[in-house]
């Protein structure tokens, strides 16, 4: 029996949460876009812009529009989608590293916007497709498909050729930021090789909203600035000599297999033809699955581009391929998830890392919580593989932990406590999802 059915949920406890989430979205609703959090991130992010974009599809189709083309109206000329698009009425210090740190505006093919250089994890092309099913009538009539299609095209195409760094065929991600997964434990071998800028070369801005046990440590920081600051100055090139650190992750590519299916899709709609997309995805999931997964571990492990070393940490990112469609180690990732490492049946949201691990640390960003985007992209990938009542099961926990704990930016897997910021976007905008989805 579920956790809802044995908490029976009133009508009026559903249409509450639901009112609250949209409170969250309005409360960060910025006329174009919405921030994450106002005063954690008061700007817009890119992946988070794609999960809002999810959610906003059931209170208004044109604004989960709108929420996407803002992002994509920030795109870069070599096709890359910024990490942050900086809001130019939000003080340069509200947020660091701000504009005056990534000085876009001085590189080449940059938007008149300010941005970032970096990137996030591509789950554009599947946001976009989920808010033109959301009203096709709608989209058609905005033009909406005919607008986002060549862009989300372009974004691709610089993932798979600029981004394919060692050429076999896989994206990498040249800043632990750019994974969605900052701080995560896969990262620390990698990480270890960077010497971080001292600490009095710049001041973080996290902490005055956050405490500093539940974020990374000051050591990651400045190795996060100097990888930053390192790409910057060699004016946002990709190589693997600009990047010392470059990784081939699971989650960023398995988003780019599922996304290409979603622009195939598009393609159809729009009435193109969808076949080279097919091809792209039968080609990323062929690659994703025979150089990254692990039969003995059950899950998909990053590999280091530059030692070719697969980076044999159990985290979320490994689980997350099961959003792609026709992947032939479905089951065995299910069976993984099951396992004590994640503990799908009762620890909710899903653990950002092992549970089972001695450095697991429920608390702290990316080391140990869970977050409601990975635990999203599993469910669909359960509805996906066609394991319903998982699938259903993990959606109710979800509801019940968010509406205990209030729409935090993660929570203790095991108690649900929560943690990080609170009124975060996308935790909002994924339970609307939850709710609203049949
Ligand atoms: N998540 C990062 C931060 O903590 C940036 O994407 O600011």
């Amino acid at each position: 029996m579920t956790a809802l059915l044995e908490r029976p949920r009133t009508h009026d406890a559903v249409r509450d949460l639901d009112r609250a989430a949209r409170r969250v979205l309005l409360t960060n609703w910025r006329g174009h876009a919405t921030v994450p959090a106002a005063r954690l991130y008061p700007h817009q992010w890119s992946w988070d812009s794609a999960f809002i974009a999810i959610g906003l599809r059931h209170l208004s189709p044109v604004r989960a529009q709108r929420e996407l083309e803002s992002l994509l109206g920030a795109q870069w000329r070599d096709g890359r989608v910024p990490q942050i698009v900086f809001d130019p009425h939000v003080p340069d210090d509200a947020y660091f590293p701000g504009p005056s740190f990534w000085r876009s505006a001085r590189a080449p093919g940059a938007p008149g916007v300010p941005t970032s250089g970096i990137v996030q994890p591509p789950a554009h092309a599947l946001a976009a497709w989920a808010v033109h099913q959301a009203d096709p009538a709608a989209s058609r009539g905005r033009g909406f498909l005919a607008r986002v299609y060549p862009r989300l095209v372009a974004w691709h195409r610089y993932l798979t050729t600029r981004r394919n760094l060692t050429g076999n065929g896989l994206m990498s991600v040249v800043h632990p930021w750019e994974s969605g997964l900052d701080n995560s434990p896969a990262w620390d071998v990698p990480l270890a090789r960077i010497t971080p800028v001292p600490g009095t070369e710049f001041t973080r801005r996290d902490l005055n909203h956050a405490a500093a046990g539940e974020r990374p440590t000051d050591t990651d920081y400045g190795r996060y600035v100097r990888l930053a600051r390192d790409y910057r100055d060699a004016g946002y090139a990709d190589s693997l000599g600009v990047h010392a650190f470059a990784v081939e992750d699971p989650l960023c590519n398995a988003l780019l297999a599922a996304g290409e299916h979603a622009l195939a899709s598009m393609a159809a709609e729009l009435g193109l033809d969808g076949e080279r997309h097919r091809s792209a995805a039968d080609r990323l999931t062929e690659n994703l699955t025979t150089m990254l997964y692990d039969h003995a571990g059950g899950v998909f492990f990053p590999r280091d581009a530059h030692s070719g070393r697969m980076l044999r940490s159990y985290s979320i990112g490994g689980l997350m391929p099961l959003i792609v469609p026709g992947l032939p180690v479905a089951s065995e990732l299910v069976g993984t998830a099951l396992g004590d490492r994640f503990r799908l049946r009762d620890a909710c949201p899903l653990p950002s890392y092992d549970l089972s691990a001695d450095d697991h640390d429920p608390g702290r960003y990316w080391r140990g919580p869970g977050w409601v985007n990975t635990s999203w992209l599993f469910w669909h990938g359960l509805r996906l593989h066609g394991e319903q009542a998982l699938a259903d099961d993990l959606r109710d926990r979800l509801i019940d932990r968010v509406r205990d704990a209030g729409f935090r930016e993660y929570f203790d897997p095991l108690t649900g406590t929560g943690h990080g910021t609170d009124g975060f976007g996308w935790t909002a905008a994924l339970v609307l999802d939850l709710l609203r989805t049949p």
